[in-house]
């Protein structure tokens, strides 16, 4: 579905991703692991088109270059020129970090918001869905989103991706700063999004709420790729248990 090939982005001089050749297949579930400054923002940017945007108005303000190269192909078309909104349209949603969302609307609100594209039918039965997965923000639907704590704000963000009817959905450290416990649930509800049909992609730093639902996964050092596997390959790695999982 989603294949990235020798994939370099620099920004001014300084070298972000680095010849990164990744793929992800429909139906999968895979992690990108790495620590900060890896560069799975910058991956996810990429992937979704944002760099793009970020790029321009990099070039508008007269500020640093940016500089693309290599490949992006989604549904075996190259993207990489394409804007973000029209990959959106094509299936392609990111939730970025930190769980930017709506501080002043309650949560129904942003929902709607992230529904734009849509009937209004289309929206109710989005809405439905987000609160399947997500039951707490059933009982928070009437809660200013700025009142909410990390944990459901982070849950309204993959809601409002969700809004946008995704088939390949990028998560970019979706369970950061929560705890052990969200953090599974979350996890959980990860899973259960990839169940109902939906390719995801996720960013981590640390593996272990990450690894019991993922398919497969990538290790990201400074911009490049140095391990992929699946998950019991992942586990087996004496590098991968001393990096990502503690042990
Ligand atoms: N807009 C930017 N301008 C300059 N350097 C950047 C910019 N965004 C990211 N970087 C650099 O690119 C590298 C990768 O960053 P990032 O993709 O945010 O990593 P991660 O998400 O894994 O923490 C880091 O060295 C970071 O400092
Ligand atoms: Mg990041």
């Amino acid at each position: 579905m989603l294949q990235v090939r020798n994939l370099l982005v620099f920004f001014e001089n300084a070298l972000a991703i680095n010849d990164v050749s990744l793929e992800v297949s429909q139906g999968e579930l895979v992690a990108v692991l790495g620590s900060n400054s890896a560069g799975k923002t910058t991956l996810m940017n990429t992937v979704s088109g944002l760099l793009l945007d970020i790029q321009k108005k990099e070039q508008r303000r007269g500020g640093e270059r940016i500089t693309i190269m290599g490949r992006v192909e989604y549904e075996g078309r190259e993207i990489i020129q394409q804007k973000p909104s029209l990959r959106v349209k094509q299936g392609i949603v990111l939730c970025q970090e930190r769980h930017p969302v709506f501080r002043d609307s309650d949560v129904l609100e942003n929902l709607r918001i992230a529904g734009y594209l849509y009937t209004r039918r289309e929206v109710k039965e989005g809405i439905e869905k987000v609160f399947a997965i997500f039951p707490v923000l059933r009982r928070l639907r009437k809660r200013r989103a700025g009142l909410l704590s990390g944990g459901e704000q982070q849950m309204l963000a993959a809601g409002i991706a969700l809004m946008a009817r995704p088939r390949l959905l990028l998560m970019d450290e979706p369970l950061l700063g929560l705890s052990p416990l969200l953090q599974a649930e979350l996890a959980a509800s990860i899973k259960e999004i990839c169940r109902q049909g939906i390719t995801t992609l996720v960013t981590e730093q640390f593996a272990r709420p990450i690894m019991p639902i993922i398919d497969r996964g990538y290790v990201m050092e400074n911009g490049r790729l140095v391990f992929s596997g699946n998950r019991e390959e992942l586990m087996d790695n004496p590098e991968v248990k001393s990096a990502y999982l503690g042990v």
